[in-house]
Formats: C-alpha cells, sequence, structure tokens
C-alpha cells in the first residue's frame, strides 16, 4: 500500500498502521488524517487483517497531536473541516469492526491522544507521556477528546488534564485507566501478544460484541440491554456459533474461518 506519511503492512493476521512523520513527531496533518482514514478503510476490508496495531514511527512519539504549524493561520471555517476530518477519520477507527490496538512508545498528546482513545485497547511503554495539551495554545481538543476522555476516564480527571494541560506518565494513565498495559519497552510486542489471543477467538463474535459496547454505550441502559439481545441473536445466525458449541461439545479446539 503506498502512502507518504503511513505505513501499512499486514503479516500473520495483524494489520500494522504506522504514523509516519518522525521529524514533526508524527504529527497529523490534513495529508496524514487523509492516508490514516484510507488506510483504515483498507484494514477494514482486509481479510488477512484481522487485528489492527495503531503506532508512530521514529521511536519518540505515538502522535504528538494535530499539526499546530498547518492550523496556525486557519479560520474558524478551516478549523472546523479539520475537526471533522480527525473526528471522522477517528469515528472510523470506534465502528470498524475489528479490535484496534494502540501502541504508545513516548508522547500521545492532543490529537494523539484523541487517536488512542479511538483505540479499543491502549498499550504504552513506560517513557510514554499522554495528555490534552491544547489550552496552552489557545485551543482544546477537536479530534473528539473532550467526548472520549471524560467516558474512559471520568469527568473529574478528564477535566484535570484538559485545565492543567498535564502530561500523565505511563504509570499513572495505567492507574486511571486511560492504558491497558504498561510495558518496560517495545509496546507493539505486547499489543502482538494481546492479537494473537485475540485471533484464536470468532473474529464475528469479537465485532458483534464490540458494536454492542459501543451502541450500548450510547443508550439507555435497558435500551442497550435489549440491543444486546438482537446482535446476539445475530451471531446464532453465523457458522462461528455452530462451529464454537460444536468444538467445545466435542471437545475439540474451534477452527473459526
Ligand atoms: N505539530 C507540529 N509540529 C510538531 C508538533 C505538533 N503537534 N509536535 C512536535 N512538532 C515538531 C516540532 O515543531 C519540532 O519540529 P522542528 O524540529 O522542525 O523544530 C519537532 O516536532 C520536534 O519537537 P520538539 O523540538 O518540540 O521536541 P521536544 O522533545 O523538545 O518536545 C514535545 C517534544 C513536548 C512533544 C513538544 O514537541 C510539544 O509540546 N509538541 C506539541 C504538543 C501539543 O501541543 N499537541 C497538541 C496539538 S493541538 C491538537 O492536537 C488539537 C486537536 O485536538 C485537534
Amino acid at each position: 500500500m503506498n502512502f507518504e506519511t503511513i505505513i501499512y503492512e499486514v503479516k500473520d493476521n495483524i494489520c500494522y498502521i504506522t504514523i509516519n512523520r518522525p521529524k514533526a513527531l508524527n504529527a497529523l496533518n490534513v495529508q496524514a488524517l487523509t492516508e490514516l482514514s484510507k488506510a483504515l478503510d483498507v484494514a477494514a476490508e482486509d481479510e488477512n487483517a484481522k487485528v489492527i496495531i495503531i503506532t508512530g514511527a521514529g521511536g519518540r512519539a505515538f502522535v504528538a497531536g494535530a499539526d499546530i504549524s498547518a492550523m496556525q493561520m486557519m479560520t474558524a471555517e478551516e478549523a472546523y473541516d479539520y475537526a471533522r476530518l480527525g473526528q471522522t477519520t477517528y469515528n472510523k477507527i470506534q465502528d470498524l469492526p475489528k479490535i484496534v490496538i494502540a501502541a504508545i512508545d513516548g508522547f500521545a498528546l492532543g490529537g494523539g491522544c484523541e487517536l488512542a482513545l479511538a483505540c479499543d485497547i491502549r498499550v504504552a511503554s513506560e517513557k510514554s507521556q499522554i495528555g490534552i495539551p491544547e489550552v496552552t495554545l489557545g485551543v482544546f481538543p477537536g479530534f473528539a477528546g473532550t467526548q472520549r476522555l471524560p467516558r474512559l476516564v471520568g469527568t473529574g480527571m478528564a477535566k484535570e488534564m484538559l485545565a492543567t494541560a498535564r502530561k500523565i506518565h505511563a504509570a499513572e494513565a495505567k492507574e486511571i485507566g486511560l492504558v491497558n498495559y504498561v510495558v518496560p519497552e517495545n509496546p507493539v510486542a505486547k499489543a502482538e501478544e494481546l492479537a494473537a489471543q485475540i485471533c484464536k477467538n470468532s473474529m464475528s463474535a469479537v465485532a458483534l460484541g464490540k458494536r454492542a459496547m459501543n451502541e450500548g454505550m450510547e443508550m439507555e441502559l435497558k435500551k442497550g440491554i435489549e440491543h444486546e439481545a438482537a446482535l446476539f441473536a445475530v451471531a446464532f445466525t453465523t457458522a462461528d456459533q455452530r462451529e464454537g458449541m460444536t468444538a467445545f461439545l466435542e471437545k475439540r479446539p474451534a477452527n473459526f474461518k
């Protein structure tokens, strides 16, 4: 796959999407966001891509934010379009019927933190720093950080992070539930370990479960519970349900397609 700012690779059922602007600490300009969006479309259709790992090139940053030099002279209308481009791209991650893991090795700031928040699972190396420092620039998070961060860590912590612009170190990020795992180094290896576990399971069931959680979170509880039943029923239209339950009863490993 040919992109200038994104590296797209698939190996052993894992799709690696690497943001590749290391000189700008992988800051996301319009080109990078547009290419990321296209890469996600390709990953969605790619049958060999069962789990997606998003990471940053260069060893210093996951993504240091939206590109400040691109934003400096934007009009309000341009800023709106830029925010919508970031938001719709990140929504694709949320809606993708596959698990997306953010492997964070270094700075995940502003739009970079927001990218990680859109992923399903976050793994960070010890040196990583995560934050939403936009208020130091006279703006605030515009790639859905004001919406996803409080949903993940609660409004108290999210508002503190917003208003102080404090960069949270990996250990604290784990404590507040902002990341699932902290590893000494090489978060991609930990993400691969999780991906390998996920790949053993029914991909259709994982996709339906992710959808039930995502859509249910936007509903009132009892509606969400009802929605779960509807999607649970859909699972019973899949070959994986027959295979998974037959394999259990025959005391053999399931052979999911
Ligand atoms: N946009 C554009 N360029 C960026 C960038 C960004 N978000 N972050 C870093 N860079 C560039 C720097 O300008 C620098 O480029 P030059 O070498 O050409 O000068 C290069 O990356 C390396 O950065 P530093 O020299 O600053 O490296 P450092 O180690 O001294 O500091 C840092 C690292 C603390 C991450 C610092 O770069 C920094 O604070 N970056 C900005 C973080 C930020 O504010 N992010 C939020 C952006 S706004 C946003 O994301 C809005 C939104 O929600 C949509």
